[in-house]
């Protein structure tokens, strides 16, 4: 009764819970947030547990300039709940966020995980999302709503490949008729880049950079193929045999043997998934082409190499962030189809 009387006040509310980013769809309102999955939290004095100081941009902006008292966390790691009590307090800051700050709201709400998740996973994300004061919680697969934000129609009888390349993870999947047919999830996306250009750096200039730089670094210059024009750029870090900080110049070809090593993952990831694709799900595939979302897909070149490695069309999103938060805001406004792709 209580239940139903809060539900009347409240929007229900699509969250694509990344790990890079948390995007929050309302109904009625279209995409409300997008900001880091990042928590700013602070020990209480006298071991009285912790206080939440900032979420989001605000909370980015701290990681990797904390004082001893304060942590920046990212509470999803490789897509899936690391730190259960810091995610409940970032969900419900979003739901506070989504609904002016009131309390009192109970949204209905439609939450994406990965397609690899685990039972125990799963009634982890559930109950944070309860606690945080949602009245009843659905969830679908990442793939499935990313399709659908692309447009792609998920209930015929299709095949569809969508490769949703995030943060954490590479989810490569196979959808026909409102399910998933065949699907491959690696813990490789954005932050093994990142990582693949905090080793580089550290073998062959002696330095250690930031995470942050190293994303930077990425984003502007790093490449999948090899690039006929070369791009330099300034990367500043710590020398790691007098511990000062220097700059170094690289360049985008050093970048793209940085990321070899990742993007060689997804791309098997994808080889691999075509290999289990029913014959004719993948005869459809080669005629509709591979459908790419999520921030990693944006790296330079990662189509051409894909386009290179597979021989089929590929295919770009129109916001590749977005997609999936979309896609889940859909279908909250679709009930049928909220039945039909919801997973138990
Ligand atoms: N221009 C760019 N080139 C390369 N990588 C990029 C670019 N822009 C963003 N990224 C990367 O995209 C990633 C974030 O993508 P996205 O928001 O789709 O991830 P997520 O949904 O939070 O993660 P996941 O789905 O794995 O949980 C980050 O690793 C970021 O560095
Ligand atoms: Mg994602």
């Amino acid at each position: 009764m209580l239940d139903s009387i809060a539900g009347l006040f409240s929007n229900d509310l699509a969250i694509d819970l990344g790990t890079a980013n948390t995007l929050v769809y309302a109904k009625g309102k279209g995409m409300i947030c997008s900001e880091p999955s990042v928590v700013a939290v602070a020990d209480e004095k006298r071991g009285r547990g912790e206080r939440v100081l900032a979420v989001g941009h605000q909370a980015k902006e701290m990681v990797g300039r904390t004082p001893g008292s304060i942590r920046a966390v990212r509470p999803i790691k490789e897509g899936v709940i690391a730190d259960f009590e810091i995610t409940e307090a970032m969900l419900r800051y979003f739901i506070q966020r989504a609904h002016n700050r009131s309390k009192l709201v109970r949204p209905r709400i439609v939450i994406c995980v990965p397609p690899c998740i685990t039972s125990v996973e799963k009634r982890a994300v559930r109950e944070s999302a309860l606690s945080a004061g949602a009245r009843e919680v659905f969830l679908i697969e990442e793939p499935m709503a990313a399709a659908i934000g692309a447009g792609l129609d998920v209930t015929a009888p299709t095949g569809n490949m969508v490769v949703d390349i995030g943060g954490g993870t590479t989810d490569v999947a196979v959808i026909s008729l409102a399910g998933i047919v065949t699907s491959r999830s690696i813990r490789t996306g954005g932050d093994k880049m990142d990582e693949g250009i905090i080793n580089y750096v550290k073998r062959k200039y002696n330095m250690l950079v930031g995470e942050r730089s190293a994303e930077a670094v990425k984003m502007q210059i790093g490449c999948a193929s090899p690039q006929t024009k070369t791009m330099s750029m300034e990367l500043k870090g710590r020398d790691l045999v007098n511990g000062i900080p220097k700059v170094v110049v690289t360049n985008n070809e050093e970048m793209r043997e940085a990321l070899l090593e990742p993007i060689h993952s997804i791309i098997e990831t994808v080889h691999l998934t075509l290999e289990r694709t029913p014959p004719e799900l993948a005869a459809d595939i080669v005629d509709r082409g591979i459908m790419l979302v999520g921030g990693g897909s944006l790296l330079r070149d990662l189509d051409v190499l894909l386009r290179e490695e597979t021989k089929l069309p590929i295919l770009r999103s129109e916001d590749p962030f977005t997609a999936v938060a979309h896609g889940a805001g859909k279908v909250l406004d679709n009930l049928p189809l909220l039945r039909d792709v919801a997973i138990s």
